[in-house]
């Protein structure tokens, strides 16, 4: 992929920004408070503050642009952005100002009144049908609030909407810090890694992960699965697996991509001991059996001890760590052993370790682990299709470095 350029090769002396970054943020909802909704993880809102006080530093005026949930292109009160300005406004110590509209005369006088290093945040992006269909019109007059575009927005650089990609037609477009520092790791664990390099896979499907294991097999030296997906692996190998959710029709996918890595010369390391209950609304229930011995009536929610620890030494050993999807229901105290161990080997290790974001950046956040890991990525589809080697339309659209 060829480099871009980022607001680091921008003059912004006199110039206004129009900044997209990635505040969709995991909220828990508050039905007998004033605040709509409250904050659970503000860890996209921090991974943005490089850019903004970079900017404000130079002197640019900074007009933000999110999106925040799926409001299907119509206003929603409950997606209001309040309760996000104003806790970036607390990580800045500086004022935000949230504008409820994104274009209009309002906005207009607004952005012409700013100040420079002044902020404000516009409406959520996803209120107007246009943003999401990728609308010129949209796309031309967001532009015209400014005169760079700088693309933060990791996590939804996957979508070519008018905010991530169509703007990016109409005035000079560059890449912020924290959209740079994603490229950089993710594509540098795949594309020059220190070796030996560990891949480790879980979450519940192998179907999310099948492009990116095909990936990962021509790269990595040691690959480590776990999550509800060894269910399927497992029954690939002959072993019987319970109630546990297995994807038939990928069965054959996991035969061959154990007799690739045989000669590739690949280790693949699959779970020997699991954690298993007869459904997950009954942890109590809970056991750790081997995988030859798990009983009709009985659901795979973690790996076990053995395997952790087993897993937990091939890290130790490793250069290069990258992890994508929980090894179990790490959301209930009786299935979060597997997850926990693999984010403790990884804290403790000394290699570089990059987390695919999403279920397994909060995994790992949950732990408190998250200053102990190289790069936990901001993005969650958005990371595992930059891993598949696809190419983003919102990184696409900005421009290349000459030289
Ligand atoms: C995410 O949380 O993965 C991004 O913000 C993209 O959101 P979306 O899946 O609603 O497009």
């Amino acid at each position: 992929m060829s480099l871009k350029k980022t607001i680091k090769d921008v003059n912004w002396e006199g110039k206004t920004a129009i900044v997209r970054v990635d505040f969709n943020v995991p909220v828990a909802m508050k039905p007998y408070s004033h605040e709509i909704y409250t904050i659970s993880d503000d860890s996209r809102i921090r991974a943005s503050l490089p850019t903004i006080n970079y900017l404000s530093s130079a002197g640019a005026k900074i007009i933000l642009i999110t999106h925040f949930g799926r409001p299907n292109g119509k206003p929603n009160k409950e997606l209001e952005l309040t309760p996000i300005a104003s806790r970036l406004s607390e990580l800045l110590g500086s004022s935000v100002t949230y504008v409820h509209q994104v274009l209009g005369e309002e906005v207009t006088s607004m952005v012409n009144q700013m100040d420079k290093s002044e902020i404000i945040m516009l409406q959520n992006l996803r209120f107007y049908e246009e943003e999401e269909t990728n609308s010129e019109e949209f796309s031309k007059n967001l532009a015209g609030l400014a005169d760079v575009f700088v693309n933060d927005a990791f996590g939804t650089a996957h979508r070519a909407h008018a905010s991530t990609e169509g703007i990016a037609h109409h005035i000079p477009s560059v890449a912020g810090l924290l959209m740079e520092k994603e490229i950089q790791f993710l594509g540098g664990v795949l594309d020059s890694p220190k070796r030996p390099l560990v891949a480790i896979f879980g979450g519940s499907k192998v179907s999310d992960k099948t492009h990116i294991i095909e990936r990962i097999l021509g790269k990595a030296d040691t690959i480590l699965i776990g999550g509800g997906m060894a269910a399927t692996f497992l029954k690939a190998l002959g072993k019987q697996t319970g109630d546990s959710s297995v994807e038939e029709g990928l069965i054959d996918f996991c035969l061959s991509v154990l007799s690739k890595a045989e000669s590739n010369q690949v280790k693949v390391c699959l779970p020997k001991d699991v954690i298993v209950s007869t459904n997950i609304h009954e942890p109590d229930k809970s056991k750790s059996v081997d995988v030859n011995s798990i009983e009709p009536g009985t659901k795979i929610f973690d790996i076990g001890e053995i395997t952790s620890n087993e897993y937990g030494s091939v890290i130790g050993n490793m250069e290069t760590i990258l992890w994508n999807g929980p090894m179990g229901v790490f959301e209930i105290e009786a299935f979060r052993q597997g997850t926990f161990a693999i984010a403790k080997a990884i804290a403790k290790s000394n290699s570089v370790s990059v987390v695919g974001g999403g279920s397994t950046a909060e995994a790992v956040a949950s732990f408190g682990l998250f200053e102990k890991i190289t790069h936990v990525s901001t993005g969650g589809g958005a990371s595992l299709e930059y891993l598949e080697g696809k190419e983003l339309p919102g990184i696409a659209s900005l421009e290349d470095k000459r030289g």
